[in-house]
């Protein structure tokens, strides 16, 4: 058996933690560049295998690529709380496709925690696909259910929990350090590019107990 690989001696590693933190929420998108179906179904290929309490495995999706439905679907959505001066993408900066996550939140031990898990499988997989996405949990849910056909008894078991929002991005994403005062809100530069603070390790990894090397920030 092979020894692992220190992190920082790993190509995989490195492409990983690219993948990770390259995939920003994106919330400006180049609208009139389709997304296929067949890519909506490669991510959820990859949402469906992922960890779930229990093996439980409550979620299902509903996946639009339809520009009319895609209509339909964008006014009950809530874009970026902290830009209390944008309105949301205008057209043509709109989302190209959409991957509705629904619950059956009763056969479930962790219905929360399987949502996080597979709603960020599919952000990674689309930003490897070199999409956008923007998981969106601020929603009408009765708006959205209409417009994706999920207002039929056959679907009522099922709560709709997240709308996933895809498509070419057309923004400029920047990680930022939260600064000395503490604050984490987003923000645009002048330019308009997308700034998201983040905290630092030391201040989230609260122990690190045993020796060996350790990583300098
Ligand atoms: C569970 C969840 C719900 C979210 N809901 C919304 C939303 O309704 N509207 C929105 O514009 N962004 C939403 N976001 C995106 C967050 O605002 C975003 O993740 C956060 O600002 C950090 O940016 P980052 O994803 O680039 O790290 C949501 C993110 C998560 C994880």
């Amino acid at each position: 058996m092979t020894k692992p690989q220190s992190p920082a001696q790993s190509p995989d590693f490195a492409a990983f933690a690219q993948t990770v933190r390259g995939a920003r929420t994106c919330r400006r998108f180049r609208e009139s560049a389709a997304v296929s179906l067949a890519t909506l179904q490669a991510l959820v290929d990859t949402a469906r295998v992922c960890p779930s309490g229990a093996n439980r495995q409550p979620l299902r999706y509903a996946a639009c690529a339809d520009p009319a439905r895609n209509a339909a679907v964008f006014p009950h959505l809530r874009w970026a709380a902290y830009l209390k001066d944008w309105g949301g993408p205008l057209p043509g900066e709109r989302p190209a496709a959409y991957i509705a996550v629904l619950c059956d939140k009763k056969g479930s031990p962790t219905p929360e925690i399987d949502l996080g898990i597979a709603a960020q499988t599919i952000q990674l997989g689309a930003h490897a696909l070199g999409l956008g996405c923007c998981m969106i949990g601020a929603f009408d849910r009765d708006g959205v259910r209409a417009a994706l056909g999920l207002d039929t008894p056959n679907f009522a078991n099922l709560d709709l929990v997240l709308v996933l929002a895809l498509g070419v991005p057309a923004e400029t994403r920047v990680l930022d350090a939260v600064g000395d005062d503490g604050d984490i809100r987003y923000h645009r530069d002048a330019d308009g590019a997308h700034h998201v603070p983040k905290r630092s390790l030391s201040s989230v990894l609260l122990l690190a107990h045993g020796g060996g090397d350790v990583m300098t920030e």
